[in-house]
């Protein structure tokens, strides 16, 4: 079953918006297949947007990612990249239709709210970086 990692950025931790998050991913019809309250380092950080290195907001990201706690998750189902992008809404909350996660929470596109992995090759990475094989649940199995 695909799946896809996404992350509850610091701001939507302070402003209390995991549960409503969760609830719009179950809501869906996605199972959550792992998820944990932490605080990323420096190094994670500069690892998981490495692919920003060269632009020059990547201090800021950095900066922001590790201000606070995040809530990094792993969700499962048909096209959950794909779909989890369209919820999320436009990376910028000024451009994200309403009814999306960053159309109705986010402030600026570095305030934006959630991660979500761009493509299988990025969910890949991401759910490596973030998470060991034995901190995911295997519903086919465990069912
Ligand atoms: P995210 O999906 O986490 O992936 C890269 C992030 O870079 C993106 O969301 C935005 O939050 C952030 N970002 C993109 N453009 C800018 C910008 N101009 N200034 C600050 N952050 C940005």
């Amino acid at each position: 079953m695909e799946k896809t990692f996404l992350m509850v950025k610091p701001d939507g931790v302070q402003r209390n918006l995991i549960g409503d998050i969760i609830a719009r991913f179950e809501r869906k019809g996605f199972k959550l297949a792992g998820a944990k309250l932490m605080t990323v380092s420096n190094a994670l950080a500069e690892e998981h947007y490495g692919e920003h290195k060269d632009k020059p907001f990547f201090g800021e990201l950095v900066d922001f990612i590790t201000s606070g706690p995040v809530f990094a998750m792993v969700w499962e189902g048909e096209d959950v990249i794909t779909t989890a992008r369209t919820m999320m809404g436009a990376t910028k909350p000024s451009e994200a239709a309403p009814g999306t996660i960053r159309g109705d929470y986010g402030v600026t596109v570095g305030k934006n709210v959630i991660h979500g992995s761009d493509s299988k090759e990025s969910a890949d990475r991401e759910i490596g970086l973030f998470f060991e094989t034995s901190e995911l649940v295997n519903y086919e199995k465990d069912s």
